[in-house]
């Protein structure tokens, strides 16, 4: 399938950093998010990101201005009507996951692709709620999505051959590595790196350690480029508290119950570097 129009729901941190490496490949991006503050506040991240590229020599200033023009916002979903590609990429909450992707799936054109960024939540259990299964996929993006290498693809039970090659393309178009994931809760990714974020938790909640040692033994002792409690502060403590209870209530298991000190700080709004603190404390 040619995907000349892309779409992208949401423009928080994960959605304007796809918007972005979508541009840059050549497309045409629809950049979406419920109010116009935060498809201006993407918008002005993707622009501070290229500048910072065009100051490194990695890009000229007119191409800087080409990608941006490549960038329209929106703030009436209805607006995906003229994308041929969409990947939603709004909070991780399978409520307005499955709010958005019945929308969707009555704007767009029979045929569009609607994507997830899901980090966790199955693929079948959104695709459901459409009537095109076959052409619903998980596509998700690591963080921050300009670096990052991968691209996790997750095939639904009932995603098409076709749905599952274009999405693998355009991750390749986009300067990425796709990997392909089957569908259970929290695919690869997150089902090896949260219990460890989570163990980091129980390792400070039972006073193994502090904040900085544990942090430091990952780094140091393991190559890890941050400490878990670093990278649980940079991906959103109340993101890692919502993959884990995907994980505990997805596999009935115990072995996945999240850290009660990490509920609590979710409880008190500690929820990172967005809030401001969250293990560590930003200015
Ligand atoms: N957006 C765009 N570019 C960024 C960036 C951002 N938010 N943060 C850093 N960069 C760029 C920098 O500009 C720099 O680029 P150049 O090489 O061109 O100069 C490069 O990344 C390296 O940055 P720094 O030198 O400032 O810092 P660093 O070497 O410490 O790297 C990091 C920063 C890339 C974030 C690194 O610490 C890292 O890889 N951390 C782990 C990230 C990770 O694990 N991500 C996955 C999270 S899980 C997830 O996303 C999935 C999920 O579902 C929860």
């Amino acid at each position: 399938m040619d995907v000349k129009t892309f779409g992208v729901v949401g423009a928080g941190q994960m959605g304007s950093g796809i918007a972005q490496v979508a541009a840059v490949s050549g497309l045409q991006v629809i950049l979406n998010d419920i109010k116009e503050e935060f498809v201006q506040k993407g918008l002005a991240s993707i622009a501070k990101i290229l500048a910072r590229n065009v100051e490194k020599g990695k890009m000229s200033a007119p191409e800087k201005e080409t990608v941006l023009g490549r960038i329209k916002t929106s703030v009436d979903l209805k607006d995906m009507a003229s994308a041929d590609f969409v990947v939603e990429a709004a909070t991780e909450n399978e409520h307005i996951k499955f709010q958005i992707f019945r929308e969707l799936d009555s704007i767009c054109s029979p045929g569009v692709i609607l994507a997830s960024n899901t980090s966790s939540i199955p693929i079948v259990r959104i695709a459901a709620k459409t009537k095109r299964p076959a052409e619903v996929v998980g596509m998700h993006f690591m963080n921050p999505v300009p670096v990052m290498k991968l691209v996790e693809v997750i095939r639904g039970l009932a995603t098409s051959d076709e749905t599952f090659q274009t999405t693998w393309d355009l991750a390749i178009r986009f300067g990425k590595t796709p990997a392909l994931a089957n569908d259970y809760p929290g695919f690869i990714a997150n089902r090896i790196l949260m219990p460890m974020i989570n163990e980091a938790v129980y390792c400070l909640y039972h006073g193994v350690g502090t904040k900085e040692d544990i942090d430091t033994v990952m780094k140091l002792g393991m190559n890890h480029p941050m400490g878990p409690l670093a990278l649980a502060d940079f991906i959103g403590l109340d993101t890692c508290l919502a993959i884990m209870e995907v994980l505990y209530e997805g596999f009935c298991d115990s072995k996945y119950r999240p850290c009660p000190l990490l509920r609590k700080y979710v409880e008190a709004g500690w929820l990172g570097k967005k809030s401001g603190r969250g293990f560590y404390t930003y200015q």
